[in-house]
C-alpha cells in the first residue's frame, strides 16, 4: 500500500551565516518583514536542513520526496548530493529518492525568492519566500500511478454530460510505472479492468441519471478508485457543464448562473503564507458566510487542499498562473512551465472552470509580438492540456478595449477602480456598457474592483480615497447595483476578500497591508461592507447595525 510520511517537523533554518534556528514547516521567513510595510522584506536565499532515518519499504517500493509549495526556487540536496531543482513557488513538485537513500539521510534545501526571470517578480503583493506548505515522503509499490510527472497524481478524470438526458461518460486514464498488466478502475458501483499499455490504460463509464455538481446549491461529488497492484488511489470528481456566453453571462448545467463572488490571497497576519488546514478551512466558512458563489484564487496556484474545499462547497473556482503586471522576455518557459503544473495538478477539480493566462500584464509592459507570443502559446498550451476548461485574461483598466491582446484568451475580464484610484464610480457602469455595446458578442467578466478600507476611520461626509468604512459601504452599494443590473457580467469579483500583505504599501493608518478587503488580514473584523454583500448574497436572515466602531463622533 502507499504511504505518507510528514516530515514538517524538525528542521534547522539558516537565513545568514550563524543564525541556525530550529523550526517546524510550513514556514516563512518573510512573515514579520513582510507584512510591516517599507519594501524591505528579505529576498534572498535561505537554506533548510533537515535529517530523517530510512523509512522501511519493501524490494522494488519506491520513496518519493514531495514538496507542496516551495517560493519560489529550490535547489534538493540529499546527503551532499543536488537531487532537483524546481523554479515555481505554488506547485507541488516531487523526486523519486529511492536509490539515494542511506540508513541516515541529511536534507537541505536551498530556497530563493530573489528577483530573478521567475514570476511574479512585480505586483502589489508580498512575494514571501520558505517552505511554506507541507513535505511528505511518499512510499509507493513497485508497480504504482506515476508521481514525478510534473507533480500530478497519475490519474485524470474528463465527465461530460448531456443535459437532456443526464446521461454522463466518464473518460479516465491512468499513468503507471514499473509491470503492471492491468488497472481496475471503479466509481458509481461499476467496475472497469483495462490493459496497460506502454504504461499508459484508459476506459470510460457510462452513468445514466447523473448526479449533477450544482454549484452551491447541490456540489455532489463522485468518487472514482483506482488500483494498480498493491497502489490504490481515490480521487474525486464532478458532473457539470457550463458556458460563458455575452449575452447570459455564465451558465451553469443549463441555467444562468452569474458569478458573483470574491478573490483571495494565501496570507494571514500571524503567519504569513505558511497556512495550516484550518486557516484554509476558517477563510472557506467565512467565504460562504458572505454567500458567494465563486473565488477568484488570486495571482498563483493555491493550496491543492483550497481546491478540494471549493469542490465540496460548490464555489466555482477561476484559478491562474502569476504572469503579472511586467513581461519578462527571460520568464517565457517560466510561464508554460506554471501553466502545466497548475492544470496537471488541477484537472481533476469540478470547482475549476477557467485558467487565468495573466494579470494586468500590460500595466508595465507593452503590448508587442513578443508579449502576445507569450500569451498565444500559454493559450494554447492551456487547451492542449484541457480542452474542457476556458482561458480568461484579467486586463488592467487603462488597457483599451480594441487591443490585439484581448483576441487571445477564451473570455475577457477587466480590473477596474474607478470611484477609488480615480473617477467616478458611475464609470464602471459606462465602461462595461460600452465593451457590451460595441461586442455584443463577446463576453465580458469583472475580474477585480474594490477600495481600501482601515475599520478604524470614519466619516459622516466620505468620498473617495479616504480609507473609511463608510466610503467603502457607498463604494459596494454602487458597485452591487450596477452588478445586478447586468446579468451579462459572466464573472465579478471583489478585490478582496481580506486584506493581505503588500509591503511596498503604507496608507490608510497600516503598514505593508492592502486594505480592500472585507475582512481585516487576521480575520478578526467582518467590516461593514462585509454584511451588505451577506444582505444581497447569502440566504441567512441576520440583523447588522453598520457603524458600530463609530463611537468617537465629533458631532451629534
Ligand atoms: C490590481 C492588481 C491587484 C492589486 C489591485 C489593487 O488590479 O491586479 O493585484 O492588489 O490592483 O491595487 O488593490
Amino acid at each position: 500500500m502507499r504511504r505518507k510520511i510528514n516530515l514538517n517537523d524538525n528542521w534547522y533554518f539558516t537565513k545568514e551565516e550563524n543564525q541556525r534556528v530550529e523550526i517546524h514547516l510550513p514556514h516563512t521567513w518573510n512573515a514579520v518583514d513582510g507584512i510591516d510595510g517599507g519594501n524591505d522584506y528579505y529576498r534572498g536565499t535561505c537554506l533548510y536542513e533537515k535529517e530523517f532515518t530510512k523509512p522501511s519499504f519493501e524490494e522494488g517500493e519506491r520513496v518519493y520526496l514531495e514538496f507542496e509549495g516551495v517560493a519560489m526556487k529550490a535547489t534538493v540536496i540529499l546527503n551532499e548530493k543536488e537531487i532537483g531543482i524546481h523554479e515555481g513557488g505554488y506547485s507541488t513538485f516531487r523526486i523519486d529518492i529511492t536509490d539515494e537513500l542511506k540508513d541516515t539521510n541529511r536534507l537541505k534545501v536551498f530556497v530563493n525568492n530573489e528577483k530573478n526571470h521567475i514570476y511574479p517578480q512585480s505586483a502589489d503583493f508580498t512575494f514571501y519566500g520558505g517552505i511554506y506548505r507541507d513535505v511528505h515522503l511518499v512510499v509507493v509499490p513497485k508497480n504504482h500511478f506515476t508521481l514525478a510527472y510534473k507533480g500530478g497524481l497519475g490519474i485524470k478524470v474528463t465527465p461530460t454530460v448531456h443535459l437532456d438526458t443526464r446521461c454522463a461518460t466518464v473518460f479516465v486514464e491512468a499513468w503507471v510505472e514499473g509491470e503492471a498488466k492491468e488497472v481496475l478502475f471503479e466509481t458509481d458501483n461499476q467496475k472497469i479492468n483495462v490493459e496497460v499499455e506502454a504504461g499508459y490504460a484508459k476506459c470510460e463509464f457510462v452513468i445514466e441519471d447523473a448526479h449533477l455538481w450544482d454549484g452551491i446549491n447541490d456540489p455532489y461529488l463522485y468518487s472514482l478508485n483506482a488500483k494498480v497492484d498493491e497502489d490504490e488511489l481515490c480521487v474525486n470528481y464532478g458532473i457539470r457543464s457550463f458556458e460563458i456566453t455575452s449575452d447570459r453571462g455564465f451558465i451553469l448545467n443549463g441555467k444562468e448562473y452569474p458569478l458573483r463572488g470574491v478573490s483571495r490571497h494565501q496570507d494571514r497576519s500571524e503567519v504569513g503564507n505558511a497556512l495550516t488546514k484550518e486557516m484554509h478551512e476558517e477563510d472557506m466558512a467565512i467565504i460562504r458566510e458572505v454567500g458567494a458563489n465563486s473565488i477568484r484564487l488570486a495571482h498563483y496556484q493555491h493550496a491543492q487542499y483550497f481546491y478540494d474545499l471549493c469542490d465540496k462547497y460548490g464555489i466555482i473556482a477561476w484559478a491562474e498562473i502569476p504572469y503579472i503586471t511586467m513581461h519578462m522576455s527571460e520568464g517565457r518557459e517560466n510561464t508554460l512551465s506554471q501553466m502545466e503544473e497548475l492544470i496537471i495538478q488541477n484537472y481533476n477539480h469540478p470547482s475549476i472552470v477557467v485558467w487565468g493566462l495573466s494579470n494586468e500584464i500590460t500595466a508595465a509592459s507593452i503590448v508587442n509580438e513578443e508579449l502576445l507570443e507569450n500569451h498565444r502559446k500559454l493559450n494554447d498550451l492551456a487547451h492542449k492540456l484541457d480542452p474542457t476548461r476556458k482561458t480568461v485574461l484579467a486586463s488592467a483598466f487603462m488597457l483599451e478595449i480594441d487591443s490585439p491582446i484581448l483576441d487571445i484568451a477564451d473570455a475577457n475580464t477587466y480590473n477596474l477602480y474607478f470611484g477609488w484610484y480615480l473617477g467616478d464610480l458611475v464609470q464602471n457602469d459606462e465602461f462595461f456598457d460600452e465593451w457590451h455595446e460595441k461586442y455584443p458578442n463577446k463576453p465580458i467578466g469583472f475580474s477585480e474592483y474594490g477600495a481600501d478600507t482601515n475599520p478604524a476611520y470614519h466619516s459622516t461626509k466620505p468620498e473617495r480615497g479616504d480609507y473609511t468604512e463608510s466610503y467603502q459601504c457607498l463604494y459596494h452599494e454602487h458597485m452591487l447595483d450596477m452588478i445586478e443590473k447586468r446579468n451579462w457580467l459572466w464573472c465579478t469579483y471583489v478585490w478582496n476578500m481580506f486584506d493581505f500583505a503588500a509591503d511596498g504599501r503604507d496608507e490608510g493608518g497600516k503598514h505593508g497591508q492592502n486594505q480592500k478587503g472585507l475582512v481585516t488580514m487576521d480575520r478578526q473584523i467582518k467590516k461593514d461592507a462585509f454584511y451588505l454583500y451577506k444582505a444581497h448574497w447569502s440566504k441567512e436572515p441576520f440583523v447588522y447595525i453598520t457603524e458600530r466602531r463609530y463611537v468617537n463622533r465629533n458631532e451629534k
